[in-house]
């Protein structure tokens, strides 16, 4: 008897330009597009298993080996009945000697190397690999960018994981959301010398989700109307210039402008959401110091690294590779922990950038 089964991964990625709001709650269509590097080395993925099976009853997900409703209507439910549609379209009704995998429930199990609860964007990367496990189960002819359209029914931000290197997710035009894709701006070789530094500021879970967050600002905050007619359009260009052309003080200048605007539209949302405390702006204040000193002329005029955060306290700082050493011995002297830094990933604890 044939097994139908497929494994995948897909890694976080980490918005330099945020999402902020959507404009559609059920397709996922966002207020304004955003633009993330995806981390390609293997400490920050979803690794996903499907399987298909004509004895199965119904279709059911394991969470780090925790079994998890698949409410129906919801998300998941969604996204699994979307690409069994794709597997009926583009493969069953083309080619008639093609398994009806369509028909079959589908067992799937998940796993992060990561803690879920961390406020690393696990979301981000297990509608990613969900999508991708699917797709490679039911073999579809779909490209990155076709099923980013689905990821994004999951949750926003996944459509990003789908794509390596530097993706933008284009905020689109249409009301079905046909256009409103994840795109690759440049690929992970383009530009590897950038790395990701993950600063752990606070593993609990963040008290507001930002399904609820997005809502709130959506119906309360003046500042994200601005946000998304006068900023963010000109930002995406200007950082995918600087991307191309590799000009990391520009990059750096947008992406913790960019941080800075999407935490005080969270703080013009009625009532406020914080999601940074106070280790976090220690941290800005330390690399806003670092880049101070950098831009003096006698230093070469440049910034050295770019701190940005997500709906969390937790400091992702990007930087060149010849600046992580410098970097990290500033963040372990300002902020000594109880137990000596471990280097667990061998350089000093980053995760290079691009897809994996
Ligand atoms: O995709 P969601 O619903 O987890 O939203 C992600 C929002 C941010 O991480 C704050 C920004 C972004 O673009 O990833």
């Amino acid at each position: 008897m044939a097994v139908y089964i497929a494994t995948t991964s897909a890694p976080v990625n980490i918005a330099c330009i945020k999402y902020w709001g959507k404009r559609d709650t059920k397709l996922i269509l966002p207020t304004n597009s955003s633009l993330s590097v995806t981390l390609d080395q293997d400490h920050l993925r979803s690794t996903t298993t499907s399987r298909a099976d004509p004895t199965f009853e119904k279709d059911r997900l394991w969470l780090n080996g925790i079994e998890e409703e698949i409410k129906s209507g919801g998300r998941m439910a969604t996204c699994i009945a979307e690409l069994k549609r794709l597997r009926k379209e583009l493969v069953e009704d083309k080619d008639a000697s093609a398994p009806a995998l369509s028909t079959f429930a589908v067992h799937i199990a998940s796993y992060n190397n990561f803690p879920t609860a961390a406020g690393l964007a696990s979301s981000a990367s297990g509608f990613a690999a969900l999508t991708a496990s699917l797709a490679a189960l039911y073999k579809l002819p779909s490209t990155p960018t076709d099923l980013s359209l689905i990821a994004r029914q999951g949750s926003g931000s996944a459509c990003r994981s789908l794509l390596g290197g530097f993706v933008a997710w284009n905020v689109g035009t249409l009301e079905s959301g046909a256009d409103s894709l994840a795109v690759q701006v440049a690929p992970e070789t383009h530009w590897p010398d950038i790395h990701a530094l993950i600063c752990v500021v606070s593993d609990t879970k963040k008290g507001t989700s930002s399904t609820s967050g997005m809502q709130r600002t959506v119906d309360t905050s003046p500042l994200l109307q601005h946000r998304i007619k006068h900023v963010v359009p000109q930002r995406m260009e200007d950082i995918s210039a600087a991307i191309l052309a590799r000009d990391f003080d520009r990059f750096a200048e947008i992406t913790m402008a960019d941080s800075n605007q999407f935490h005080a539209v969270a703080l013009d949302t009625s009532p406020p959401i914080f999601y940074m405390n106070d280790v976090s702006r220690s941290i800005i204040a330390v690399i806003e110091e670092y880049n101070r000193v950098a831009q003096l002329p006698e230093n070469g005029g440049k910034r050295k690294a770019a701190y940005t955060y997500d709906a969390g306290p937790n400091a992702v700082i990007y930087a060149p590779s010849a600046n992580i050493k410098e970097i990290i011995s500033l963040i372990v002297r300002y902020f000594p922990q109880q137990e000596t830094f471990k280097d667990p990933f061998g350089l000093f604890g980053t995760a290079g950038v691009g897809a994996g």
